[in-house]
This record gives C-alpha cells, structure tokens and sequence, in this order.
C-alpha cells in the first residue's frame, strides 16, 4: 500500500466515523441488489437525474444575466443570446433541456405502466414520482414566462384565466396568482422566484424522497418479479447484481448516447421546428396584440386538447385536472395480480395501445387550431383516455393473465 492510500484510507476511517459514507455508498450502490433483467427502459430514471443536473447548472448561469422585470426581461436574453460568451449555448441547453426532460419523464412514467412498477409494494414511489411530475409542470409554466415574448404572456393569460373559471373564488385566487389586476411585470418576478427558487428545491427535496423509497423496497425489473422474495444464505438476492458498478457503468453508455442526441438537436434544430421554442416568441410581450392561436408548450398540449374538447370551461378545466392527476390511483384502479406486460392478458395490453394512441392524438391535437373535426376528434380521444383509467378495476380483474415464474428467467 503507498502513501497516498494509506492517506486516503485513513481519511475515509476519519469521515467514517463522524458520518455514514462508507454505509450510504454501500446501501445505495454497491451492495444495493438491482434485478439482472434491467432493459433500455431503466436508463430512464438516471437520465432524468442528468439532465436535472444539466438544467440546475445552466439555470444558474442563465440567472446571473437575466432580468426578471417586464421592461428587461425580453432584452436580457436577447442579450444572453447575442452578447454573452457562450450565452447562446447555455439558453438552448436549458431551453432543449426542458423539452428532453419531458421526453424522458414520460418515458419513465410510461415505463411504470409497462411493467406494474405501481404496484405494491412500490406506491410510494409511484406516488412521490407524481409529485415530482406535478412540480415539474410547475417548472415548466413558469420557466415558459420567462422570456417574456407574446407567448410567455398570452400563455400565462391563459393559465390563470383557468383559475378565474372555478366558481366562487376563482377570480380572488386568479388576483392573487397575478399579484395585479392584469399579468404583469409583477406576475413575471413572482413566476421567476418560483421557477428559479422555490420549486426547483421542492424538486430536488421530492427526487430525494423518491430514490429513498426506492431504495427501501427495491427495484422492479422487465419481467415484474420480486427478486427479494428469492435470497442467497447470506441474504443477497440470486437474481440480483450490485447497482455499482454493473448498472453504474451501464448508465454511463446511456449517458454518452442521450448526450449524442442532444447536443444535435442544441446544435442542429435548437427550436425543433417550433415544438421546443415557437416562433412567436421571439417577439416581445405585447398585451394590445393577441396571437391567432395561443398553445402551451407540447408536452401539455395533451391537456390543452382535453380542455378544448369539453365545452363547458369549469368542467374542462376539471376534465384537464384530472387527466393529470389521476395516474396517482393507479396503483388501486390496477386490480391484476399481474405486474408486467410480458405476463398481461389481451385486455391490459389493449387498453394499453388504445391510452397511448389517444395520448399521442391528444398531444397532436392539442398544437392544432381547434377546429370542429379536430374538436370532435378530441372529444373521441378523451373518452378513450378517461376509460382506460375509469374501467381498469374491470378488465384488469377479468383479465386472461399468464402465470409469472417464480425466478426471472
Ligand atoms: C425529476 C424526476 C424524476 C427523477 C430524477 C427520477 C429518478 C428515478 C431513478 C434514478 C429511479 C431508479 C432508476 C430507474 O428505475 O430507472 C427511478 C425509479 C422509479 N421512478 Fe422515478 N424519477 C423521477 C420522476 C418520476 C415520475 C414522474 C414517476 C411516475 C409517476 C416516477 C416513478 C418511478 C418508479 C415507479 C420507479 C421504480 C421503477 C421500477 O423499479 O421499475 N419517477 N426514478
């Protein structure tokens, strides 16, 4: 053993016995048992922690030249764009970065409902992970103001006047949201304290929660088999490999290959032809001038579609309300014994394509202007989303579900 080791080893003996480091690496990595059956869908959950990291560090950067007023804030990043070094860089990082945290975050939730990661004993996890998708969206509308250029603000018009159509004290809480009787530089600094402050550490305090969950009953797998009901004499699960360093190193091949695919999208199509960044916006604010057609960012224009399509504006506002919120019942609507898709019966897997076909429609739908068709199409998709959550005690019951192995093959 050299000197330097010899250090180092005495260093680490040092912190050992003041804090758990050598007991957090070794629970959480490696001797935290993870199912050998891990596919292309469980590069998700480490991807979603990269680009979280990727867009704190950028918005840090960002928020040291932007300036969160309604007279500079348009300036400010046009001034990130044109004049600060590499500022162009950072803004589309970020700006493509929100839209790839999406991609991913669907995925992961997609992922879920693929392989019954719901279910018992992984509530919570589910749950928590909910929390951190609504915290995400919070994140999202507020960041969209940011810019401050005719979307960001007829956008915002839009979200609060949904507030403004529940009942009663719709129209208090929208004053209260607005911080002024009309959106102003007032709602842009207050959605600017939530964006860069406030709801990032709400998330950072939520992901947390969510591996320690995890980390307490442990990963599923492709093939929804409990792989701690199976253990060594020394406790260790035979279908288990340590996180670190098998699936350590396999996140990084996830890493280099996501990191490919970004940066050709930050470097070739940084707007991606107006999903990511719309054109309109690169004009600034102009309360006297409404946009023809107003859409929110595409990863919710699934909800906008839904909105739309219900012509009563409390009950769509509702309808929009619960389409999101309703994945967290999922682990009580799921009555099938069954975890994964690879042991489901017809019926799952049907109900399965036909959410995921009315989710896509709804999503393209959505950036559409609402014409009567595309209304009606919208109506015809929504009643397709809602019934595979309203029906799923039944078919998932009566389903022809195979029977599950007892180790992973
Ligand atoms: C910022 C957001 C999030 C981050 C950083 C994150 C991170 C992770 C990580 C690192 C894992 C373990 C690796 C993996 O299984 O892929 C995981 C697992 C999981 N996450 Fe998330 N997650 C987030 C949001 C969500 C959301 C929105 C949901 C769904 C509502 C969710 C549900 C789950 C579930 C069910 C598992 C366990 C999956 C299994 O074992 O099969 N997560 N998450």
């Amino acid at each position: 053993m050299n000197s330097v080791t010899k250090l180092l080893g005495g260093l680490l003996d040092w912190i050992d016995a003041r804090y758990p480091l050598t007991k957090t690496w070794n629970y959480h990595l490696a001797r935290y048992y993870a199912p050998k059956n891990f596919n292309t869908w469980y590069y998700t959950g480490s991807l979603a922690l990269l680009i979280m990291a990727i867009m704190l560090l950028t918005g840090i950067w960002l928020s040291m030249v932007y300036i969160p007023t309604a007279a500079e804030a348009f300036a400010s990043v046009e001034f990130i764009m044109r004049d600060v070094e590499w500022g162009w860089l950072l803004r589309y990082i970020h700006a493509v970065g929100g839209s790839a945290f999406f991609i991913i975050i669907y995925l992961h939730m997609y992922r879920g409902m693929l392989y019954g990661s719901y279910k018992k004993p992984r509530e919570l996890v589910w749950i928590v992970g909910m929390l951190t998708y609504f915290t995400m969206m919070g994140i999202g509308i507020t960041g969209y103001m940011l810019p401050w250029g005719q979307m960001s603000y007829w956008a915002l018009q839009v979200v609060i006047s949904m507030f403004g159509a529940i009942p009663v004290f719709g129209e208090d809480l929208a004053l209260w949201l607005r911080g002024d009787y009309v959106v102003s530089g007032v709602t842009l600094t207050r959605f600017y304290a939530l964006h860069a402050c406030a709801l990032p550490l709400l998330l950072l305090g939520l992901v947390f929660v969510h591996l320690i969950a995890l980390h307490e009953v442990g990963s599923n797998n492709p093939d929804g088999i409990e792989i701690k009901a199976n253990k060594d004499a020394n406790g260790i699960p035979l279908d288990g490999i340590p996180f670190h360093p098998y699936y350590s190193v396999k996140d990084l091949v996830g890493f280099v290959v996501f990191l490919i695919i970004f940066s050709a999208v930050i470097f070739f199509a940084p707007d991606m032809y107006g999903y990511f960044l719309e054109g309109i916006n690169f004009a600034p604010a102009n309360p006297l001038s409404t946009p023809e057609h107003i859409v929110p960012n595409w990863y919710f224009t699934a909800y906008y579609a839904i909105l739309r399509a219900i012509p009563d504006k409390f009950i769509g506002v509702c309808a929009m309300g619960l389409a999101s919120v309703i994945f967290i019942f999922l682990p009580w609507l799921d009555r099938s014994p069954v975890k994964s898709i690879r042991y489901r019966g017809w019926k799952y897997r049907t109900a399965l394509i036909a959410f995921t076909i009315s989710f896509v429609s709804l999503s393209w739908l959505g950036t559409q202007l609402a014409t009567p068709v595309f209304v009606w199409m919208a109506r015809f998709f929504t009643l397709i989303y809602f019934g595979f959550f309203f029906l799923m005690p039944f078919y998932t019951s009566t389903d022809n579900d195979k029977p599950v192995p007892d180790r992973i093959p």
